[in-house]
């Protein structure tokens, strides 16, 4: 019979395989997370699924469904990355179905935080006599749906800021020129994320001075929202950013909106919201209530200077994206954060690197803020 170590060590195996299995789901099953399961009878994969679309079956459902021989689950295992749910919701619950087959052990990557779950599934597979082990992979289980846990559990998306600058820190230059600073890989990476995210979030100086249009262009993939944070409404209508081929949310302030601007936007299928903008400022905590009121659970950041470093010193940025070019652009170019208003070293915004990895000619850098 296998020791413990070597028990681990296959759970974290079949773990792994749930977590390449949710993966599938990116794009699809937002506001959902993403889940994988697979089940194991005597170390061997007798079953596998995914949750493959917001509202279809959950991971757990497809993979006992594509099990051949149903006589083999009360002697097997089911691993799923996410703990299996306890209530009725667009299905019915999980942890039921599982009672029902007479699995006898089930390994869960993390506890759901969702309201209606937060550990009741665990709970009602145990108090059913099944032996539950949790934690599996329990960071990496946590990280693939850090944008459903930032939903739940800060009541606000999950925030990226995504930054393309030199190698010197500037993002464009005197002149506010910024195409192109980096590389076409970079470039096409950009858009692989900006379809993973629900949201691509930009600020009214950015769409003036680059136009950009903010879609996902050069791969496959879901459009994600388009969210402009224009005070005054001043973007012209004729803005890439405006165009037909994805959904823009604009925020303005209220006392800035012109009935006849808004009716202009909203026959281009463009919404107006306002939030308030006390002292000349946005609120952006508004915006992302608002956000999440509307169930965007991910949202990545593609402004200039003055915006980016307004999240971070609001503290509202869970992570930075940064493509660095081997290019310089010198002092007068523009730095990627203005002011932060650290004056001591120990005041610094301090952040933890999560990868790093080489796109074409540039360097791509992932950390999350502390
Ligand atoms: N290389 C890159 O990755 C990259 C990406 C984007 C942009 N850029 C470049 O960056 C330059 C623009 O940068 P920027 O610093 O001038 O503009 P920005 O940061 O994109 O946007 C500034 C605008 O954001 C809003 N804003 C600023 N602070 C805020 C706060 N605390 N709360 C709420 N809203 C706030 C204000 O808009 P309202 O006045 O409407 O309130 C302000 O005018 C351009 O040259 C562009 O090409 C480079």
């Amino acid at each position: 019979m296998a020791g413990a170590p070597d028990m681990m060590r296959g759970d974290e195996a079949f773990m792994r395989r749930c977590l390449e299995l949710a993966v599938r789901g990116a794009g699809t099953v937002s506001p959902n997370p993403m889940v994988g399961s697979v089940v194991v009878h005597e170390g061997r994969v007798i079953g596998e699924g995914w949750h493959e679309r917001y509202g279809g079956p959950h991971a757990e459902v497809n993979a006992i469904a594509s099990v051949r021989e149903p006589e083999l689950l009360p002697a097997s295992t089911l691993y799923v990355n996410l703990e299996p749910c306890s209530h009725f919701g667009k299905t019915p619950p999980c942890s039921d179905l599982i009672v029902s087959t007479k699995i006898p052990r089930v390994v869960v990557g993390c506890v759901d935080p969702h309201e209606k779950v937060a550990g009741r599934g665990i709970t009602r597979l145990r108090e059913a006599g099944v032996d539950v082990s949790v934690g599996i992979l329990g960071e990496e289980s946590e990280r693939i749906n850090e944008a459903f846990m930032t939903s739940h559990r800060k009541g606000r998306p999950f925030v990226m800021l995504k930054i393309a600058q030199t190698l010197d820190g500037r993002i464009a230059t005197s002149l506010g020129a910024s195409k192109w600073i980096t590389g076409e890989e970079s470039r096409l990476e950009v858009h692989r994320l900006r379809s993973r995210f629900d949201a691509v979030l930009t600020s009214s100086s950015t769409a003036v001075f680059d136009d950009a249009e903010l879609t996902v262009r050069h791969c496959e993939g879901r459009q994600p929202l388009r969210v402009l944070l224009d005070r005054q409404l001043r973007v012209p209508l004729e803005s890439k950013l405006f165009g037909p081929e994805a959904r823009t949310l604009v925020f303005a302030s209220a006392d800035a909106t012109e009935p006849a601007r808004v009716a202009m936007l909203g026959s281009r299928g463009v919404e107006v919201v306002t939030v308030p903008s006390p002292s000349g400022r946005m609120s952006l905590q508004g915006v992302l209530a608002e956000l999440h009121r509307r169930r965007v659970l991910s949202v990545m950041v593609e402004a200039g200077s003055s915006l980016a470093a307004a999240f971070v010193r609001e503290r509202l940025a869970d992570k930075l994206c940064l493509f660095v070019a081997p290019r310089l652009f010198g002092g007068d170019g523009l730095p990627s954060l203005a002011s932060l208003d650290v004056l001591l070293p120990g005041q610094s915004v301090n952040l933890r690197f999560s990868g790093t990895r080489m796109a074409g000619m540039d360097l791509m850098i992932e950390a999350y803020f502390d």
